[in-house]
């Protein structure tokens, strides 16, 4: 069997950190998304894995995977011209995917519990497809699914006003070749796009099986800002470890789980885990509460800082209380007045603040 990874897309809901960088690449507890992806590939057993890219962003996705997982496994990186849609994406791989079946994975999507469930469904080879669906409270923002009494897939419907049920479609799907038919036969929607759910429904029409397996751990799709902080504060709580590498001074308090890197340096600051700081960093006279990612290279001083991620070389002055933010790489942040008020930033990459 192999894997797709969709790693391409416009990212529009993430601006402006993707005008300078991948949403498959922003960080959660300082790995790229990406990465967790590609690991719940691997350790469902699958190493020929195509990965899609855009023009804009192909080099560097290429990058973040060739570095870490060259070795493990064959990648090879699809060009997809536009991204329009993930049907469309599945037809650009075509070459590569032949006539196996294969496990498509959206490149920003973090799951617990990995993927296996739905490769050993493909594999034992009753339906044309598998999908994985996660309940959720509120599904009208997603693809949702109806059920027959036997789990197998009645009908899906994308974006629903009035969802049929709560059960919303995860991007983890396990395709045979049949879908590559039902891709050929479908027309773009309203939004311009090739939508995948429509070539699933392609598959049911004409009599088609597709199986369903429900996730019970979290699923976190990681659109927008929110959901970043949400998938941080999530990865944060169940994998940080107490790991000290760097240095903490005398006058320092390290509480709780809290990893902090090599050449990073903790002075006169309280650091309340769970928090990770890369490696290179500086954090003095601060506070940096639970929840919290702080990247390479960062300088941080006289700040109060919590539920936020802070990517590689920041430099943050004199501010806070700063909460629920995402600050992009190099961004500079400092006050130059007394006033303490709660802040909250959503900072592309290289910009500048005077408070
Ligand atoms: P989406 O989040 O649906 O789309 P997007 O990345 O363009 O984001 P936005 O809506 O904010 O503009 O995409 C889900 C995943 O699939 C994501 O990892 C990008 C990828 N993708 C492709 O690789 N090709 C495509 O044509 C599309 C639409 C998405």
């Amino acid at each position: 069997m192999k894997a797709l990874i969709l790693a391409g897309g416009k990212g529009t809901r993430l601006r402006p950190l993707t005008y300078t960088m991948a949403k498959q690449l922003i960080p959660v507890a300082n790995r790229p998304i990406l990465h967790y992806v590609v690991r719940d590939i691997l350790e469902a057993g699958i190493t020929d894995i195509g990965v899609i890219i855009s023009p804009e962003t192909g080099e560097s996705v290429k990058a973040a995977i060739s570095t870490i997982f060259s070795g493990w496994a064959r990648f090879t990186f699809i060009l997809q011209d536009q991204p329009a849609g993930l049907a469309h994406a599945v037809k650009t791989a075509r070459p590569f995917l032949g006539e196996d079946p294969f496990l498509m994975f959206l490149g920003d999507n973090l799951i617990q519990g990995g993927v296996k469930q739905v490769v050993d469904a493909l594999a034992v080879g009753s339906a044309a497809v598998v999908i994985l669906l996660k309940e959720v409270a509120d599904p009208r923002a997603f693809g949702v699914a109806v059920l027959d009494d036997r789990g197998q897939v009645m009908h899906l419907v994308e974006k629903p006003k009035e969802p049929p049920s709560q059960l919303a479609l995860v991007g983890v799907y396990g395709f045979t070749p049949l879908i590559h038919h039902a891709v050929e036969r479908i027309k773009p929607s309203w939004r311009g796009e090739l939508e995948i759910t429509d070539a699933v429904q392609e598959l049911l029409h004409t009599g088609h099986r597709v199986d369903a397996r429900v996730l019970e751990g979290w699923w976190l799709d990681t659109g927008k800002k929110d959901d970043i902080l949400e998938a941080n504060r999530i990865v944060l709580d169940e994998y940080t470890e107490r790991r000290v590498e760097g240095v903490v001074d005398a006058e320092s308090v390290i509480a709780g789980r809290v990893t902090v890197g090599q050449g990073s340096r903790i002075i006169r600051s309280t650091v309340r885990g769970p928090v990770v700081i890369g490696s290179d960093s500086l954090i003095e006279d601060s506070f940096v509460g639970p929840f919290t990612t702080i990247g390479d290279g960062v300088v941080m001083r006289e700040v109060s800082i919590e539920h936020s991620v802070v990517l590689d070389g920041c430099s943050l002055e004199r501010v806070g209380p700063v909460e629920d933010s995402l600050i992009g790489s190099k961004a500079r942040v400092r006050r130059t007045d007394g006033t303490r008020r709660t802040l909250r930033f959503f900072i592309g990459d290289d910009c500048e603040i005077t408070i």
